[in-house]
């Protein structure tokens, strides 16, 4: 994958987003391995909205690797209004050797991929969240055994985490619903795609206004919250809508008993789920976080260095993931 960009969970086969989730936990296993692979190598980051776990965890994870990171702030780059996207691509692709960029249009991140000549890495946009989902089936990876068949439900709103949740259970042979009020759906091209590659992959996605419905007898339950950044303005005419679809004890218990709870943080915690559930023994919210590091250390050794020769096959990787 040396070179690629991480634009979307879509741009990859199923066996690439499977072997970069065991790269992962060969990296959080044995993290000293890997203490020098991306020795000197420098990562731009541009923030055009805020950010925890993103920041940190990329920070950190180039740190890991022998590199470093730049943290250019929104102010600093002000994107495509100091300068253009074109601009920005062709100074930082000689200066630094991948960036990782969170902002608003999607196709931002499409544009700073096509005009720089170094690996880009979506660290969130409008459409969709890749890094997090990443971390999310590694997540459900170490707490389940086995991804394939699991029952993944989202409740909330069809937003971008949603978005990245269906690609990645798809290509991971996963059950996904979300369950949304009417008018907050996927956008129908997300639910299309998932559909079709989890036909080829064994699984299914769904969509559906019955939080119940999608909570039945899950395996993973997941929420996020209301109003994401950039619609802040909605929040209040959100949290009526979205009511219905708090993850609290009631809804939860819908789900396996042996479930567990997902966000991808940060969490309202009154809104789109109560304290009861996020801070039960159930919720691995903080090992999802933690999750989000070793995820992406994968991913920027796979783009940034192409750790390994051979990509292996997908009867091999799945024979991998059910041991
Ligand atoms: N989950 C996530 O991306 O968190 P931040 O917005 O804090 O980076
Ligand atoms: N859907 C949320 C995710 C935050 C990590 C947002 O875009 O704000």
């Amino acid at each position: 994958m040396k070179g690629k960009d991480f634009l979307s969970i879509k741009d990859f086969s199923p066996s690439e987003i499977l072997y970069l989730l065991i790269l992962a936990r060969q990296v959080k296993t044995h993290p000293t391995t890997y203490r020098d692979s991306l020795k000197r190598e420098t990562l731009a980051m541009i923030f055009e909205k805020p950010s925890l776990r993103t920041r940190v965890t990329f920070d950190v994870g180039i740190q890991q690797l022998g590199g470093f990171s730049i943290y250019l702030s929104p102010a600093e780059i002000n994107l495509g209004k100091r300068e253009s996207v074109y601009d920005v691509a062709k100074n930082l692709e000689r200066m630094v050797q991948g960036i990782m960029i969170r902002t608003f249009a999607h196709e931002i991140v499409e544009q700073m991929a096509q005009y720089a000549s170094i690996p880009v890495i979506n660290g969130l946009t409008d459409y969709s969240h890749p890094c997090q989902a990443m971390a999310d089936y590694l997540t459900m990876w170490e707490a389940k055994g086995s991804l394939e068949k699991l029952k993944v439900a989202f409740v909330g709103d069809g937003n971008n985490v949603a978005h990245s949740l269906m690609f990645a259970g798809a290509q991971l042979g996963a059950h996904v619903w979300v369950a949304t009020p009417p008018g907050y759906e996927p956008k129908a091209e997300a639910l299309q795609w998932a559909c079709r590659r989890a036909r080829e992959t064994g699984g299914s996605c769904t969509v559906t206004n019955d939080a119940v419905e999608a909570v039945a007898d899950a395996d993973v339950v997941y929420a996020d919250v209301w109003a994401s950044m950039g619609c802040e303005s909605e929040a209040e005419k959100r949290s009526k809508i979205f009511r219905p679809f708090q993850v609290n004890a009631e809804l939860f218990s819908k789900a396996k008993p042996d479930s567990i709870f997902l966000h991808c943080l940060p969490a309202h915690r009154g809104d789109e789920v109560t304290n009861d559930v996020i801070d039960s023994p159930r919720s691995l919210v903080f090992q999802q976080a933690e999750n989000r590091l070793h995820a992406q250390k994968a991913i920027l050794l796979e783009l940034m260095r192409g750790e390994f020769v051979r990509l292996p096959s997908l009867v091999e990787l799945q024979e991998t993931l059910h041991v």
